[in-house]
């Protein structure tokens, strides 16, 4: 695997690979890589020749009162587990690279609706700097096929809608969610958690479960299964921002018919705020 810094750089290897008829499949990160991670390169081989992984902790997806100057940066072991993971290329940019101009005022992407609900209401601005990078590296590094976490369920939605609302060529590829063996899943700011609230953790996990059952079993009260998932996540001594049940095509407002739904929940817990979600496919009537 080789590592490059520069836009150019990358251009210039993805180039080569593209002429020689090879399907390039990218992976963006801000590294600090755990298994969760390496799963979505095992996704991206199934779907191509040559495997770029971006690394950049991007400052316009945080706001001011979040973790950006203490967001775990290990780009040593990041190097090893993508090489190991049969990575080709990683691009490691600076923050200059990237936004030449500051990131403060760049030209950028917005994905209006999708990106104000959920995590747009606690975190203004972080899906639109995620949307923004996420278009800047998809032109720098032209890929055919993208590979995103399904454990950021939004962040993949506003993707898509991204792409096909500016009529990018990239094809994304949504892969499962990684969890440790108490259901907690996999996220760089678990480590932000002591001991004792690691214990707690995968009550997030579980009451989502929970939740699923009751919509799989076919429980359309949808309000009341969202009280007694933010109920239980307290009672556990957690302080939920939101815990949503939506639609899985778009996060709006489901109907009691409606068949494919995702339950979402964040929440904070100690120093670290925590999301993850489950999908929930519905029999038909
Ligand atoms: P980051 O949090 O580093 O995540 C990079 C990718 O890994 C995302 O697609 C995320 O959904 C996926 N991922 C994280 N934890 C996972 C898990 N436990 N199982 C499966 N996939 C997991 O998400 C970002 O970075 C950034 O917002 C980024 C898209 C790179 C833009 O800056």
């Amino acid at each position: 695997m080789e590592t490059v810094t520069t836009i150019g750089a990358v251009r210039e290897r993805v180039y080569a690979w593209r002429r020689a008829g090879a399907r390039v499949v990218f992976v963006p990160t801000m590294g600090n890589l755990h298994p969760g991670h390496v799963s979505l390169i095992e996704t991206a081989r199934r779907h191509g020749e040559r495997f770029v992984a971006s690394i950049f902790v991007n400052p316009m997806q945080f706001g001011p009162n979040e973790d950006f100057a203490h967001y775990p940066r290990t780009p040593r072991a990041d190097e090893h587990m993508l090489a190991s993971a049969g990575c080709d290329l990683m691009f490691m940019p600076d923050v200059t690279e990237i936004y030449p101009h500051g990131s403060e005022r760049v030209t950028r992407v917005e994905v209006p609706g999708l990106s104000r609900i959920l995590e747009g209401e606690f975190r203004p601005g972080h899906l639109e700097g995620v949307s923004t990078v996420v278009a800047k590296l998809f032109h720098i590094v032209e890929p055919d096929v993208a590979v995103f976490g399904e454990k950021d369920f939004q962040q993949l939605t506003v993707i898509r809608r991204m792409v096909a609302e500016l009529c990018m060529r990239v094809e994304i590829v949504g892969a499962p969610t990684r969890r440790d063996a108490d259901g907690l899943a996999l996220s760089s700011r678990n480590q932000y958690l002591t001991p004792a609230e690691r214990q707690l953790a995968p009550v997030i996990y579980a009451t989502l479960e929970a939740a699923a059952a009751r919509l799989r079993g076919g429980d359309a009260q949808f309000a009341s299964i969202e009280r007694s998932g933010v109920q239980a996540l307290e009672e556990a001594g957690l302080r939920p921002d939101y815990f949503s049940v939506r639609r899985a095509d778009d996060l709006s407002a489901p109907r009691p018919e409606t068949r494919a739904l995702v339950v979402l929940a964040a929440a904070r817990l100690g120093r670290a705020r925590l999301i993850d979600n489950v999908q929930v496919a519905r029999p038909g009537s």
